[in-house]
């Protein structure tokens, strides 16, 4: 969708055995938001987590599809698009136009998700699916053929720092069989708490897109230690 599209990495180009990094840009320091993008870029994550918040699926205000266009010159890596807004089917092609690759809608705000989903492939992007820890998984098992990645909460939506939420993780692993049984490459994405002791937890459970908003951005400079230790 913008220029340079060739340059930059889509969720695709990676093999599917390979675990992918992506640093939730909600811990950096927002004072230094171009530096820090370019920082976890050079410090080899292959994906970098943009969430977006409207006051109003969740309590917090984040950014928006400006913040992501002021940064995509800046980095190749694959922009993952996590809405957490309630009209997401507004503002799916202002995203893709900002940047996005891949586009993570959650399923609690009972849309289409089908013509959602639909609508993200059409803009050129990857599509994913998130839920909150505690929507039944029955929510989404419908649309995990048509997902690119689904995307588990292990903590509540809204805000970084949070602990980890260690009931999901037998969620994570009866999502990954169901993924598995309908033989399609959907990759599983976790998202909160990830540090380097529940990344080992998670990944035994099958997710192999793993977030990381405070664990990553904790310790300036020392950006690639943090993710070489998620890995
Ligand atoms: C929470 C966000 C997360 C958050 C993760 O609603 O979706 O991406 O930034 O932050 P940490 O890794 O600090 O839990
Ligand atoms: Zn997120």
């Amino acid at each position: 969708m913008s220029e340079n599209r060739s340059m930059r990495h889509c969720l695709n180009d990676y093999p599917s055995d390979r675990v992918l990094i992506a640093p939730s840009v909600l811990a950096c320091d927002w004072a230094q938001f171009g530096e820090e993008v370019q920082a976890v870029t050079a410090a080899g994550a292959e994906v970098l987590h943009l969430d977006v918040m409207d006051g109003h699926f969740v309590p917090n205000i984040s950014f928006g599809m400006d913040v992501v266009k002021s940064v995509r010159t800046l980095s190749d890596q694959v922009f993952d698009v996590h809405l957490m807004i309630d009209n997401p089917r507004k503002y799916l092609k202002r995203f893709a136009l900002a940047g996005a690759d891949h586009i993570t809608f959650h399923v609690e705000v009972w849309d289409d998700a089908d013509e959602l989903i639909d609508q993200i492939h059409a803009l050129g992007c990857t599509a994913g699916l998130s839920l909150r820890p505690a929507t039944p998984i029955d929510a989404v098992v419908p649309f995990l053929p048509k997902l690119d990645m689904l995307l588990v909460m292990t903590v509540e939506p809204g805000f970084g720092g949070q602990s980890f939420h260690g009931e999901q993780l037998s969620r994570i692993l009866k999502l990954r069989q169901l993924i598995d049984q309908t033989g399609k490459a959907v990759r599983l994405e976790v998202d909160g708490g990830i540090a380097e002791d529940t990344a080992q937890l998670v990944r035994s459970c099958g997710a192999d897109v793993l977030v990381a908003g405070s664990s990553v951005f904790r310790d300036k400079g020392k950006y690639r230690q943090a993710i070489d230790r998620l890995r």
